[in-house]
């Protein structure tokens, strides 16, 4: 059986196919590339060229629909990998009409790591990421010294990268990981990036538990 290329109508794995066989609407706003092993045309997927933010675990994308509100004149990404909550980002960005919103199921190291080009991000946000709180989990979590050195990589000069959690053990990993991170020094948390919370914050915030904020830019 001959396979065929992703760019091939045929093929399942044509971004097409995919988004049909999501239940997903013709004007999504999820992006199913056709080469997986190659940066993305950043440029192509917005349909402009402008600066470039991109949010890692996006969950229900109540931070980046805020934020890409408040700030059309920049293109947000959110990466995320469960489809519900994708279809969410979805329908309520088709529904605010934002146009320089775009979102993609992928795991966020992965694409980091593969699908971003180089020197192309003005800003990386992660927030809430999962804790893995058990000491043998710790290798799961995506604030790792080796993911550090490839988010370097993609962040323009100057660009900046934004952490959030509610775990008090996290952030202190979050801030040992930076502190040993090369080419990183720490900045003030923007007070406008403070004003858009997220789902998860709120719900920890509910709670009586507060939120730690963390800064980076690149130098
Ligand atoms: C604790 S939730 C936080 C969601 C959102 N940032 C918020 O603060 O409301 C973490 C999210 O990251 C997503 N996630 C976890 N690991 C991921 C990975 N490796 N790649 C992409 N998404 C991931 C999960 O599916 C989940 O929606």
């Amino acid at each position: 059986m001959a396979i065929l290329a992703p760019t091939d109508p045929a093929s399942p794995y044509h971004p097409e196919n995919i988004r049909a066989g999501h239940n997903l609407p013709e004007d999504t706003l999820v992006h199913f590339p056709s080469d997986w092993l190659n940066a993305l045309p950043l440029d192509a997927l917005f349909e402009r060229n402008a600066p470039v933010h991109l949010e890692l675990g996006a969950g229900d994308g109540s931070f980046l629909l805020q934020y890409a509100q408040a700030h059309p004149e920049w293109n947000f990404l959110g990466v995320e990998r469960l489809l519900g909550r994708l279809k969410k980002i979805d329908r309520k960005g088709r529904s605010a009409g934002l146009r320089n919103l775009r979102a993609m199921r992928v795991e966020a190291a992965y694409l980091v790591r593969h699908l971003i080009p180089v020197s192309s991000l003005d800003a990386v946000h992660i927030y809430f990421p999962d804790p893995w709180p058990k000491k043998k989990h710790h290798k799961n979590r995506l604030v790792q010294a080796d993911f550090m050195k490839t988010l370097h990589r993609s962040l323009t000069p100057g660009g900046c990268l934004h952490m959030r959690t509610d775990n008090v053990p996290y952030f202190n990993h979050m801030l040992e990981v930076m502190e040993a991170s090369e080419g990183f020094t720490p900045v003030e948390v923007p007070a406008e990036l403070k004003s858009f919370t997220t789902d998860f914050e709120r719900h920890w915030n509910s709670l009586g538990i507060p939120t730690n904020y963390t800064s980076w830019q690149k130098v």
